[in-house]
């Protein structure tokens, strides 16, 4: 096996990443989607870097000055490709930019991230060893759909790819497929991308062609088979995204695992590749561990927590469903259940932040207690203070953000609003319920609230007055029901006579 740390200083690397990806139906160029916390063309160029190649050039086009912005910080140079005619093309354009000093190069696309370093220097060590004029890197896998189709000869050499829409069925029937991951001698190389020609569905110059071309001039091309089949895969489609996603984060959960991390059900819980966790740090389900997040050793992070850009150090736990963002927390610390720190917050250790709990932009000291519903932001607050329920710092007066110091030892009493900028002194007391608008001194007393008055009685009076007023109004006797009848005209007597 060759070593890793020979450079391949005869090789340059060109990342074919300037077509559009029409099969993702999407704004976005192909190379900037993400997988695995990164985006493909990043994955892509990381994976030469380790090779200390000549130089790595990057063949951009859509979206040029995205993708180039994804590769020049890792030391990779972009060469233009304007239109795109093809991966055949690309080479073309490459030809006239590329480093004159290399000899070789390792052609890579930008759509397959998976591939690891060691895969390429094993095979351009095999292409150096075997004298080849091209080294495929070919895969067998169980669907081949959508690859190109690698044709061998007798003789086990390659005799040219053949696309799968110009494909036979037979051709069609082949597992082993072509990776577009290919080592090329330069020199015979290049005259053979005069010979491209677009005879095919879509009218470009495709690269996999050059392979016949070099086998009419004599040429040989041989082909290296990956050990596995996964590095290969390519995201042309959304579901290969997704696919080629769990396969990086499956990737990342092993590796943290090896190096004595215990998840639990190591499936859900997805993790950035720069993140790190120190030993016998315990993840449950659910967690998601972002960006440059750093976790030191013995720490707990319970369910549904969602850390990003975070360091924690040893032994703080982290309970369910909370939420940190660019935040510091020291050893020994617990935050949550429900917990929201962002931007900028330091929880000093020992220190406790607990449900429904906001921390921006503020420093809590050692030991400091803030457990339920409350916001502190723009705050400072010393060590061992305790902050009662339903806390808020008033730090934005409708024009600008404004700081409230809080001193050590203090105890800020329940429902408290501190409007900033505002000082509390060292082992003051806030009286609950205050609205503290003036700094409060040192070991003294702030309270700002209505001064309380009892009644006497005052509650069953009103009881009273409440049940007369809802009780029905006292009706009548009812008389029983009399059948109307018409009243009866009083009858004529007069000039009448009666009958016996
Ligand atoms: C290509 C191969 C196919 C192989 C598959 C492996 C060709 C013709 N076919 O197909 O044999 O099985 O990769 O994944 O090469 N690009 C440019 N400029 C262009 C066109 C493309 O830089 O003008 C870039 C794309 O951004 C992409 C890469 O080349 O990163 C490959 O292009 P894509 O269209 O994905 O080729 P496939 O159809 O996947
Ligand atoms: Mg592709």
């Amino acid at each position: 096996m060759p070593s890793r740390t020979s450079a391949l200083s005869d090789f340059s690397a060109v990342i074919l990443a300037a077509g559009k990806g029409t099969r993702l139906r999407s704004d976005l160029a192909k190379v900037l989607h993400r997988a695995g916390g990164r985006t493909l063309v990043e994955h892509v160029v990381r994976a030469c870097m380790p090779l200390r190649a000549r130089e790595i050039a990057v063949i951009v086009g859509h979206q040029a000055e995205d993708v180039a912005a994804c590769a020049i910080p890792l030391g990779a140079n972009p060469i233009l490709q304007q239109p795109q005619f093809g991966t055949g093309h690309a080479l073309r354009v490459a030809q006239k930019k590329l480093n004159r000093r290399s000899k070789y190069v390792l052609v890579l696309p930008g759509d397959a991230p998976l591939i690891r370093t060691e895969t390429l220097e094993r095979l351009a060590h095999a292409h150096l060893t075997s004298g080849a004029a091209a080294t495929i890197l070919t895969a067998i896998l169980a669907d081949p759909a959508g690859y190109g189709r690698i044709i061998r000869k007798s003789d086990n050499s390659v005799a040219r790819i053949v696309e799968e829409k110009a494909a036979t069925p037979e051709e069609r029937a082949i597992q082993e497929i072509n990776s577009s991951i290919y080592a090329f001698t330069l020199e015979t190389l290049w005259p053979c991308l005069d010979a491209l020609r677009p005879e095919n569905v879509h009218k470009e110059l495709y690269l996999t062609d050059a392979v016949a071309v070099l086998n009419q001039r004599g040429l040989r091309v041989l082909a290296e088979v990956a050990a596995d089949s996964q590095e290969v895969l390519g995201c042309n489609t959304r579901a290969e995204l997704a696919e080629v996603d769990r396969i990086f984060r499956d990737r990342k959960r092993r590796a943290l695992m090896d190096s004595g991390v215990t998840i639990f059900l190591p499936e859900t819980v997805l993790i950035d590749p720069d993140v790190r966790v120190g030993e016998d740090t315990v993840i449950e389900p659910s967690v998601h561990l972002f960006g440059k997040t750093r976790i030191g050793a013995n720490c707990t992070i319970r369910a549904g927590s969602v850390l990003t850009d975070v360091l924690l150090e040893d032994g703080v736990t982290v309970r369910e469903h909370s939420i940190l963002t660019a935040s510091r927390v020291r050893s020994g610390a617990r935050i949550g259940p429900f917990s929201h720190l962002r931007d900028g917050a330091e929880i000093g250790p020992g220190a406790r932040v607990g449900n429904y709990v906001e921390v921006k932009k503020s420093r809590l000291g050692q030991g400091v207690k803030a457990q339920h519903l409350t916001y502190i932001g723009d705050a400072s607050i010393g060590r061992g203070t305790n902050i009662g329920a339903g806390t808020i710092t008033c730090n934005y007066d409708g024009v600008s953000k404004n700081r409230t110091a809080i001193g050590n030892q203090v105890f800020i009493g329940s429902n408290t609003a501190l409007v900033a900028p505002v000082r509390i002194g060292a082992r003051a007391y806030v009286a609950a319920g205050s609205t503290i608008t003036e700094n409060v001194p040192a070991d003294g007393l702030g309270i700002a609230r209505g001064r309380q008055s009892n009644k006497p009685g005052w509650a069953a009076a009103r009881r009273k007055a409440m049940a007369a007023a809802a009780a029905p109004p006292k009706r009548a006797k009812k008389r029983p029901h009399r059948r109307r009848t018409p009243r009866r005209r009083p009858r004529k007597t007069r000039g009448r006579i009666r009958k016996g």
